[in-house]
């Protein structure tokens, strides 16, 4: 493995995340691509196709044992020029990975630039579907899309305190263990433990960010969660959350004052920006109120939605 491949790959990946407009493009953020990707060029597996003015495109992958969602996982980080013939791209990607993907014996962990369509083409060729799409907020900007936004009367938002956290608990390991499409490893036991300590170690926690949704007989019915990242080095002090509602609650316009009352929170605690996958069209469809950016798409075997289920937030970033 070369340096120059490393290089060439940050300065690719770089290009891409400066068509996001919340990106923050300093040389931390640089520097923290650089780090992201120094695995996958170290200790992986990389493929480049060249031409006479240099790389056109890159990927390059390895395996992770121990991930933040809990399964072991090959990393899969693809990335081309974006004048590159999409054709080109395509047929390349699809003969590189081809041969390749049926020797990644574990789940797949591929967030695909928004702005790669050959690439979500090539996987698409390969047999892997979207599972979610990634999408990143600005604070202020989301709040003036969702304007004011009442609470359903019988319902009020309070911070979570240590009484919740059974409630809590219940209503999110039920949820994605009855609704595993919408969050394929939110019930693994090992995110389930992670998550658990989390929010144990949020109610200590004067600075955290946890809210819940109450009823008129005082039960948790809907949650949200911050994992605040106050030193982001891509987005500047940045967040992203968990969202779960009981079944009593859905369908109801609850989804809008809650996000309303978490970025306020937000906006309190000096974060600008929150970022989240999601394939729940609720959630896609406040994404458009509140003008956030489609950052990318995760792929995986058997992914569970049509390419149209995403259709609305594909079409309206196609030149992202
Ligand atoms: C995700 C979840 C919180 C959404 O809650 P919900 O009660 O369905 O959302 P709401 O009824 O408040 O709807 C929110 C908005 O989406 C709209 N909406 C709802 N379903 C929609 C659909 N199928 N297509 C388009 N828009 C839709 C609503 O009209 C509303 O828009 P408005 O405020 O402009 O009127 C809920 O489904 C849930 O808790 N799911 C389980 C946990 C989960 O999947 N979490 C992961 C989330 S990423």
């Amino acid at each position: 493995m070369s340096g120059v491949d490393l290089d060439e790959h940050v300065a690719l990946r770089l290009e891409a995340f400066r068509r996001h407009r919340p990106f923050r493009d300093t040389p931390a953020a640089a520097a923290a691509i650089r780090e992201y990707l120094t695995p996958h060029h170290t200790s992986g597996s990389m493929r480049a196709l060249r031409r006479e003015a240099g790389v056109v495109a890159i990927a390059a992958w390895h395996f992770v044992p121990d991930t933040w969602f809990g399964a072991p996982s090959w990393n899969l980080a693809i990335d081309h020029r974006a004048d590159a013939p999409a054709d080109e791209i395509e047929a390349w990607l699809v003969d590189e990975l081809g041969p390749a993907l049926p020797t990644m014996d574990a789940e797949l962990d591929v967030l695909v630039h928004a702005s790669y369509r050959p690439v979500f083409a090539a996987l698409q060729r390969l047999g892997l579907g979207i599972d979610s799409v990634q999408l990143v907020g600005e604070v202020d900007r989301a709040i003036a899309g969702l304007g004011d936004a009442p609470l359903p009367s019988g319902l009020r938002i309070e911070s979570m305190t240590r009484e919740d956290l059974p409630s809590v608990f219940a209503m999110l390991e039920d949820t994605f263990a009855e609704e595993p499409e919408h969050g394929w490893f939110c019930a693994l036991p090992k995110f389930v433990a992670k998550q658990r300590v989390e929010l144990e170690n949020a109610v200590e926690d004067t600075n955290a960010h946890q809210l819940v949704v109450r009823d008129d007989r005082d039960r948790v019915v809907g949650h949200v969660g911050a994992s605040l990242d106050l030193g982001n080095r891509l987005w500047g002090p940045c967040s992203s959350l968990g969202l779960c509602f009981a079944r009593s609650i859905r369908g109801r316009g609850v989804l809008r004052p809650l996000y309303r009352a978490f970025l306020e929170g937000l906006r309190t605690r000096g974060v600008g920006v929150f970022r989240g996958g999601t394939s729940r069209p609720a959630v896609m469809h406040l994404g458009r109120v509140m003008d956030r950016t489609f950052q990318g798409a995760s792929f995986r075997r058997n992914a569970p939605f049509s390419a149209e289920h995403f259709a609305r937030v594909l079409d309206a970033n196609a030149a992202a």
